[in-house]
């Protein structure tokens, strides 16, 4: 209300300021005094000055010219060695009646969330390379350190887990689609290295590498394993394999960040239709004019092989008063084609091959292991994904994630990422005595809390300014700089009135239109 009172006030005073103005200026024109063409075109100037910084947004102007990835630049250095160290939480699915479901006694698995085990990631990016067509290509690379502190008393490297053993599920899903004679040439190799359908090791090396047989053997047998150990978290570790190019949003703001090629193509392989496009961002920062809470942004995980979409769910103020759009995985994201259509092109074959609603198959992405996606504890998923596995209680509060994200700068000031990492059964018939699981069911492995909670001065200090500082500079400069053009015009009345009062006729003649 008051914002359409002050635009109304303003189109009336830069309405007056023209009349005021024109009719000035042909007084100008007409009288050849030195000190009335100095006034004149002072008042010429400082018109033209209020009426460009009300009508233009000087600030979004200066963030389109400052925006944007370029070599030497203090928004480089953040960029490729980002002094944010996100909050990883994991937490593992203990399997504590193992023993009691291979003898047969307990006829359903049981779970217990064991964590969080809490680490710092370091990222950087690596093998920068700008392109002449405004884009630049990288690889990310992690390292992560230990948190005792919010590890509340768990120590990974003594706590020891029964976890069901991924290498050996992850053969029999390949099996599956494998002739007969590999099947049993394959049950004698495992049966030779001892593999079993649990594993028992240490919470550490669950996350970050164990030695495997199977695994091991799959490594030397040529397969193009880029780990020696296999652990769920190993392959973060390091540079990771793939290039990301994404656009430098110089002079294009609209494309901040948006990855564009991913390894150097310009759509995915693994789905078909609109689920191979490559869009978004990595999530770090978003093309500004994106922000609008109409449109859906995406993020592109380069680790699912897909986009992510995020809707704007509300507005939140956070850090002592800045005002962010708060963003949210829809819920439907991981729902079946039956409810959610646009998901029909992420199924595999055909539209029966598509898993219950709340599962994301990711398999074709990871090296053929059954790797199914989902929320924590299977929250927002089909209630029958609850009858595999007792343990699991999916909580909004616990298992929701959101991202915060500045309108005007487009970078992300804080969230939370919750997902979880499953294992799809998959089992030949004639393999049937390496493991217990039932074929089709999805066992529940670990889940992350990824948040960024603490920003760096720096980032923080430009973002007050933004917010308060040079918006408030802003305004008291429209209404100075009115105010001083209201002055010179009372100025330049006055000594129209002064130097013409005798002839005020003539200055009718001026004035009336021919
Ligand atoms: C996991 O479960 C086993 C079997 O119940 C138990 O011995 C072990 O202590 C549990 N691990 C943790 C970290 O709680
Ligand atoms: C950035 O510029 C420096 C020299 O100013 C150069 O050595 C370096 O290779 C450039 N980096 C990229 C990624 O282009
Ligand atoms: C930009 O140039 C790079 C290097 O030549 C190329 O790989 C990439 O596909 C180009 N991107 C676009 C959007 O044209």
């Amino acid at each position: 209300m008051s914002m359409d009172k002050t635009i109304g006030s303003t189109v009336k005073h830069q309405q007056q300021l023209k009349i005021g103005y024109k009719k000035q200026m042909k007084t100008c024109l007409r009288s050849p005094s030195w000190g009335l063409v100095l006034l004149c075109a002072t008042f010429a100037f400082t018109v033209t000055i209020t009426v460009v910084v009300w009508t233009t947004d000087l600030i979004k102007i200066a963030l389109n010219e400052n925006m944007g990835i370029e070599n030497n630049t203090a928004g480089y250095d953040i960029w490729s060695n980002p002094p944010i160290y996100p909050i990883v939480q994991v937490y593992l699915f203990n399997y504590t009646n193992a023993d009691a479901f291979a003898k047969g006694i307990d006829k359903k698995l049981r779970v217990q969330e064991v964590g969080p085990y809490v680490y710092r990631e370091y990222t950087e990016k690596v093998n920068i390379v700008f392109h002449d067509n405004g884009t630049v290509s990288y690889q990310g690379k992690s390292s992560f350190s230990f948190v005792p502190e919010l590890s509340v008393g768990h120590q990974p490297r003594h706590e020891r887990v029964i976890m069901p053993n991924i290498p050996l599920l992850s053969a029999l899903s390949v099996m599956k689609d494998n002739f007969l004679l590999a099947q049993i040439a394959f049950l004698a190799v495992a049966r030779g290295l001892e593999a079993e359908q649990f594993v028992r090791v240490t919470a550490h090396d669950f996350m970050w590498g164990y030695d495997d047989p199977l695994f091991s053997a799959a490594a030397t047998m040529g397969h193009a394993m880029p780990y020696k150990k296999f652990g769920i978290l190993a392959s973060r570790v390091g540079v990771r394999k793939d290039t990301v190019t994404m656009y430098t949003g110089k002079r294009n703001l609209q494309k901040l960040g948006m990855v564009t090629r991913f390894n150097g193509q310009e759509r995915l392989r693994h789905w078909s239709g609109e689920c191979n496009r490559i869009d978004g961002t990595d999530g770090t920062m978003f093309p500004p004019n994106l922000l609008d809470r109409n449109t859906t942004i995406y993020i592109f995980q380069g680790n699912m092989c897909r986009r992510l979409p995020l809707q704007y769910t509300e507005d939140a103020v956070i850090l002592g008063g800045i005002p962010v759009l708060r963003y949210r995985v829809p819920r439907n994201t991981f729902d079946n084609p039956d409810v959610n259509p646009e998901n029909a092109c992420f199924c595999h074959q055909d539209v029966e091959s598509c898993l219950p609603s709340g599962l994301f198959n990711a398999s074709p992405c990871t090296f053929g292991a059954p790797v199914v996606m989902s929320f924590p504890h299977f929250y927002l998923g089909d209630p029958a994904l609850q009858e595999i596995v007792d343990g699991l209680n999916p909580d909004p509060e616990k298992h929701d994630g959101y991202i915060d994200i500045h309108q005007e700068l487009g970078v992300s000031l804080g969230g939370r990422s919750r997902l979880q990492f499953n294992m799809m059964v998959r089992k030949p018939s004639a393999l049937n005595q390496l493991a217990d699981f039932a074929d089709g069911s999805v066992l529940p492995i670990a889940w992350f809390d990824t948040s960024v909670e603490d920003l760096p001065k720096e980032i923080l200090s430009v973002v007050y300014h933004v917010t308060f500082t040079t918006r408030r500079v802003e305004k008291i400069m429209q209404y100075v700089l009115l105010a001083v053009s209201c002055a010179l015009l009372y100025v330049l009345v006055r000594r129209f009135r002064n130097s013409r009062s005798p002839a005020s006729n003539s200055d009718a003649g001026i004035v009336a239109p021919i």
